[in-house]
């Protein structure tokens, strides 16, 4: 039932969003590279489950909005504007890569009303470079903080990685889907990060 809600907001955001920008349906369908049927059912909330999230990123693009703003008002979980997570609230979970035991992440507060917000503390387990393992990038941008320790992190082509050294207290930004691997530097016994996703 709440999904039914969820489409009929996100086609009616869609329709208003077109309307603004004064675009007719088959204006936005040809720059969508899409039929005007198609486009007619999404704003009529149907076939929107099959929507992939490139679509849905390139209809917000293509309306000079985001997918955020297009999509329904997510349900306030705040307090008086607030949300807070106590220290004992916070989920821990193991990241295992490749067969070891490579990050802990002490996952931070998450709000529905931010939902690519995603801190996390990241205990690095790992104190050796040579073990690195890349992840695939991901969605968001990336803010890093080290807390504790010294990490050695690697960037860009697995094959060919950027490489360098943070000594706690060091901060960075990583751009979306820049693969990236963290370790503590050799011997070091482990580091710990925030990482905030967003
Ligand atoms: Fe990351």
């Amino acid at each position: 039932m709440a999904e039914v809600v969820a489409e009929r907001e996100f086609a009616l955001n869609l329709k208003e969003r077109r309307e603004q920008v004064k675009m007719d349906r088959s204006a936005l369908a040809d720059l969508l590279e899409i039929s005007t049927d198609r486009l007619a059912d999404w704003e009529n909330g149907r076939g929107l489950e099959n929507l992939t999230l490139q679509e849905m990123s390139r209809l917000a693009e293509t309306l000079g909005t985001s997918i955020g703003a297009l999509a329904p008002e997510a349900e306030n979980d705040l307090e008086n504007g607030a949300l807070y997570q106590l220290p004992d609230q916070r989920s821990v979970l193991k990241g295992v890569r490749g067969g070891t035991d490579y990050y802990v992440y002490h996952c931070l507060v998450r709000t529905r009303t931010a939902p690519s917000m995603v801190p996390l503390v990241v205990d690095v387990l790992v104190d050796d470079p040579k073990e690195a393992k890349f992840n695939d990038g991901h969605a968001g941008s990336e803010f890093i903080f080290v807390l504790e320790g010294e990490v050695h992190m690697m960037w860009g082509d697995p094959e060919n990685p950027n490489e360098t050294v943070l000594p706690t207290g060091s901060s960075l930004y990583l751009e979306p889907y820049v693969r990236h691997a963290f370790t503590a530097t050799e011997g070091s016994g482990g580091a710990r990060l925030l990482a905030v996703n967003f």
